[in-house]
């Protein structure tokens, strides 16, 4: 037992899963290059064998990725395993992570196998994958809800086989904290081998307590490795959130007595970045990275703080990155100003002419926004006029007018592959009007699920708008985002990012299924 936890994070994988949270190829090499500034210690990539898409994503990571473990994701059979392996062949450390669900419930209902069946699978699919890759991570998908001797039985079989890393799940969110540490400490206890693997818990936050059973399944489970994502994101109501239990772990030192590898000043960057691409907004009161988690307004808290700041304060807001909310550039700054930021924020675009393209949107933002801030950049190169991805829809331009007393109306040009479409609409007020004018052309037939509006940098009404919209159609659900001074064009880009992600094909295979 090491007192060293490791973090695995998977909010490229895990945290993908959550509908509407799915990501560009280059959104994910980015959000990887943050996570290694971060130093998580593995990165799990995607599921390689779900999709080309996925398969693509994983394998460009693994061949830029150099710090950090990179993992990707593996039912218990040879192709899963083998497209994992072939994904993660350049990668400078690589772990497969297969799985296999062994719940009752999940063995008979959803893959119509006996446990020993399962069992055998398991060992087959361990014995596999130790051929391709020496480090190997096993779970029992729905672990925490399985009967306790069989599990052992898969556990000590897996161990045997040559699995490095063993991994319990609360694939549903069902355990408390207390349970569930005594759960892995019973594990431990009772698998035979169990001193020949490190342990990890990955639970998920359906009862709010995943942080909570995950530090349980440290604390009295001895787990040695946190499986998390960056914002909590993740399916239904999300992933135990790597901030949270960093940061516990951390100012907790005194109780916890753990080391941990991460660089705390990049939890805000991160939690930006993938909120940021995702569109999932974080909430204000969010621990850690939340806009108010440091934001005092009683005015007792005010004044013991101004007098001693640990009166209310256990973390420094500049230990996890908040003080990063610098101005950088403006409208006098050159190109090689701008690309040597870009480098800063380890944004790596992949062409000249992509630089050249952020540089002319960059130049045009400096134009109607004297200040220009890290977060404001993150939002320009995020935007698909700038970076490779597919993009069949563009908005080309906007008018819009409305008066008080009058119904708003609203003019769009966009263009749709090569072909250039002019629409108008009235509507509500001017956003509205906008989307129903681009909607008139497109005819999606997509439902508008959520439009959310955040400033990306707070403090003042010069702030870029960021628009999220989440559209479902025909069973998907897409978040598209956008960002501009003007929000009625910040919103008309988010519908237009959302409707490119329904044109987008690509499928993928959800993990549970
Ligand atoms: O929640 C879960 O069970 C999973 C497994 C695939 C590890 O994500
Ligand atoms: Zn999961």
């Amino acid at each position: 037992m090491t007192d060293k936890l490791i973090i695995f994070d998977t909010t490229l994988r895990d945290g993908e899963q959550s509908p509407g949270a799915s990501m560009t190829r280059e959104e994910k090499l980015r959000i990887a290059r943050q996570l290694e500034r971060l130093r998580v210690d593995v990165i799990e990539a995607g599921f390689a064998a779900s999709s080309n898409g996925d398969f693509e994503a994983v394998k460009a990571i693994a061949d830029t990725i150099r710090e950090v473990s990179v993992c990707s994701l593996a039912r218990a059979n040879d192709r899963d395993i083998s497209r994992a392996a072939e994904a993660l062949k350049g990668a400078a450390r690589s772990r497969i992570h297969t799985f296999i669900a062994t719940s009752a419930l999940h063995m008979e209902k959803k893959l119509r196998m006996t446990p020993e069946q399962v069992h055998e699978q398991a060992r087959q699919a361990v014995r596999f994958a130790r051929k391709l890759c020496s480090d190997i991570e096993f779970s029992p998908e729905d672990g925490y809800r399985s009967e306790p001797d069989f599990l052992c039985r898969v556990l000590e079989s897996a161990i045997a086989e040559g699995a490095t890393t063993i991994n319990i799940p609360d694939t549903v969110g069902y355990a408390v904290p207390e349970l569930f540490g005594e759960f892995i400490r019973m594990l431990r206890e009772r698998v035979p081998n169990s001193d020949k693997a490190v342990w990890s818990v990955h639970c998920h936050n359906d009862l709010g307590m995943a942080v909570a059973n995950s530090l349980a399944g440290v604390m009295i489970g001895g787990a040695r490795q946190v499986e998390c994502t960056v914002n909590g994101l993740g399916e239904r109501a999300g992933n135990c959130s790597l901030e949270e239990v960093v940061m516990a772990v951390r100012t907790r030192r005194d109780y916890f007595k753990l080391d941990l590898g991460i660089d705390t000043t990049q939890i805000v960057p991160a939690s930006r970045m993938v909120s940021q691409t995702t569109g999932f907004v974080v909430q204000p009161n969010k621990a850690v990275v939340g806009a108010n988690a440091f934001a005092h307004a009683s005015g007792i808290h005010q004044d013991g703080v101004l007098k001693a700041r640990d009166t209310y304060e256990i973390m420094r807001a500049e230990d996890v990155g908040w003080a990063a909310n610098k101005i950088v550039l403006g409208k006098l700054s050159g190109r090689n100003a701008f690309k040597q930021r870009l480098q800063d924020l380890g944004i790596a675009l992949d062409s000249e002419g992509e630089v050249n393209a952020a540089f002319a949107r960059f130049k045009d933002l400096a134009d109607r926004k004297s200040e220009i801030f890290d977060e404001d950049i993150i939002a320009l190169v995020s935007d698909e006029s700038v970076t490779a991805d597919v993009e069949h829809y563009r908005l080309l331009a906007l008018s819009q007018h409305s008066e008080t007393g009058e119904r708003p109306h609203a003019k769009v040009a966009f263009a749709a592959g090569t072909v250039e479409h002019h629409a108008e609409s009235d509507g509500n007020g001017p956003v509205d009007a906008s989307l129903k004018a681009i909607e008139s052309c497109v005819k999606s037939g997509a439902e508008l699920m959520l439009y959310s509006v955040n400033a990306i940098t707070s403090g003042s009404t010069e702030s870029q708008g960021e628009v999220t919209v989440r559209l479902q159609h025909a069973g998907r659900v897409v978040n598209g985002v956008g960002a501009d001074p003007d929000i009625v064009v910040a919103s008309a880009k988010a519908y237009l990012s959302a409707l490119n992600k329904l044109h987008s094909t690509t499928e993928r295979v959800a993990a549970q299924r």
